[in-house]
């Protein structure tokens, strides 16, 4: 099983549109975090497709630890030295 990489300490906030499919990526190898750029290819994480319901500004999880994802949980704050650029 792959791990997934950190791509990042803190949550980007997205404005996201109702109804329009988004592409997360669990990976953490997109260069366009926090959504799928296809770095995934050859490990056996997918993207996660999700919508929204309304119109917001949401964060989006970019440790890829959340157990929310694809939206924040506060599961940064929970990295230590030793995982952050791994
Ligand atoms: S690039 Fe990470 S899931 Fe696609």
């Amino acid at each position: 099983m792959d791990k997934a990489i950190i791509a990042g300490v803190t949550p980007i906030g997205v404005d996201l549109e109702k109804g329009k499919t988004y592409f997360f990526c669990t990976c953490g190898r997109s260069s366009n975090q926090p959504f799928c750029d296809g770095g995934h290819k050859g490990t056996s994480f997918t993207p996660l497709q999700f919508k929204v319901e309304e119109n917001a500004k949401k964060f989006l999880c970019t440790c890829k630890c959340s157990s929310n994802q694809p939206f924040c949980d506060g599961s940064h704050n929970q990295l230590n030295k030793d995982q952050i650029g791994s």
